[in-house]
């Protein structure tokens, strides 16, 4: 019988299904309902020192939905991280681990580009007992003007420094979180990795307009008649967070090959999961997923994800890791390699087709006398 348990930079997970950071870990009451249930971990929604500053708006979501408007495919959202007293969040953190104490709980964090600011949020969250840290550098759409989030996540170079800042006051292991919204993941990946990152979470949201009303003619979601680009999840960004997730496999293998890393990016079911651990995931977290069908979707996540290995024979998690990662190449090789296959089925037929002469029988002589002269 094969088994979901897996342990990650020292965390012991009973699967490797993570609530990831958003409306599903939004307070001590949620993320009791998401243990209760059978995730392998939670990280909560983001906290920052001073919520005050932090000031969402109505409407902040927007669907895509599929052709038959049944199905929900694409979700922008333009939510802020959370605004709710980091008073509270301590006492939610601390209460979260007497109630829990073995299972793993983990403080999203975000704050703006300041060394003590980052060290005081570490040292009183580590203080209320979490088992480990995800770095929000990735936030797309709020506090750029703070410098917060995917402004900060964009630079290799502050994020090597933010990095180094937490490895010196962190006694528990942290994630950096990347935001897709740049050319090479791999540049911040390797930052924050040499700044003393245990692992890279990604993706984030992908930035993003999710449509424009055509009777108001008012691009969505509509806040006082205007809005902001914000951020895309949910089933249409798994091909693009696939990817990702594969370029920044590549760097942990290649480069870090201790570090970890934790997928994310429209996992809906035990399938999904699957794929993305077959191209270097350790785990895998869900949000909007969470949102479209509620925590019980971990039961049958776990049940897709067993069938899986008992059809493959793989008894752990680490059987299967990184196993696809292997079959990516430049085109220019996908087109010698299909040059060569081509020529030696040719080669193939053609030796087939020669028979020795006394074998020749009926209009096979056309055949036969046609291979031999193609030498
Ligand atoms: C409404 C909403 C709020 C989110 N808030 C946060 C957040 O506070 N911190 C964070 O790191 N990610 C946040 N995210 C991003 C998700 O954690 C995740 O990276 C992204 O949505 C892609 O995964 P998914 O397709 O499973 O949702 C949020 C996503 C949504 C949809």
């Amino acid at each position: 019988m094969p088994t979901l348990a897996t342990t990650i930079d020292g965390l012991k997970l009973p699967n490797p299904f993570i609530i990831g950071s958003g409306p599903p870990g939004t307070n001590l009451n949620v993320i009791a309902r998401a243990f209760k249930e059978g995730w392998g971990a939670v990280i909560a929604k983001t906290v920052s020192l001073d919520a005050s500053k932090v000031v969402n708006v109505t409407p902040r979501y927007g669907k895509l939905h599929s052709s038959d408007g049944k199905e929900v495919i694409g979700w922008e959202n333009i939510e802020l991280i959370s605004d709710r007293p980091f008073k509270i969040w301590e006492e939610e953190f601390k209460k979260c681990k007497d109630m829990f104490p073995d299972r793993i709980l983990i403080a999203s964090i975000m704050e703006e580009y300041r060394k003590d600011a980052w060290i005081e949020i570490v040292e009183r969250c580590q203080a209320c007992g979490v088992d480990a840290f995800e770095l929000n550098f990735s936030c797309p759409h709020g506090l750029p003007e703070r410098k917060m989030g995917a402004a900060m996540g964009e630079n290799p170079e502050i994020l090597e420094e933010v990095c180094g800042w937490v490895k010196s006051a962190a006694k528990i292991p942290f994630w950096a979180k990347m935001t897709p919204n740049v050319t090479h993941i791999e540049d911040p990946s390797r930052a924050s990795l040499k700044g003393g990152a245990a692992g890279i979470s990604a993706i984030n949201t992908i930035r993003s307009v999710i449509g424009v009303n055509l009777d108001t003619l008012r691009p969505e979601p509509n806040v006082e008649g205007y809005t902001t680009p914000g951020g895309y999840s949910s089933r249409a960004v798994k091909p693009i967070a696939l990817r990702m997730v594969m370029e920044v496999a590549q760097l942990i293998r290649s480069e870090f090959p201790d570090r970890s890393l934790s997928a994310i990016g429209g996992v809906e079911n035990g399938k999904d999961a699957a794929e993305f651990i077959l191209l270097g995931a350790d785990t895998v977290q869900v949000c909007t997923g969470v949102m479209k069908f509620g925590y019980e979707m971990v039961k049958p996540m776990c049940g897709e994800l067993l069938a899986f290995m008992e059809k493959h024979k793989f008894e752990t998690l680490a059987d299967f890791k990184g196993k696809s990662l292997d079959y990516f190449t430049t085109h220019a090789d996908l087109v010698k390699r299909q040059t060569e296959r081509k020529a030696t089925q040719k080669a193939a037929a053609a030796a087939k087709v020669v028979k020795a002469d006394g074998e020749w029988s009926g209009d096979e002589f056309v055949k036969q006398s046609d291979a031999l002269s193609r030498g």
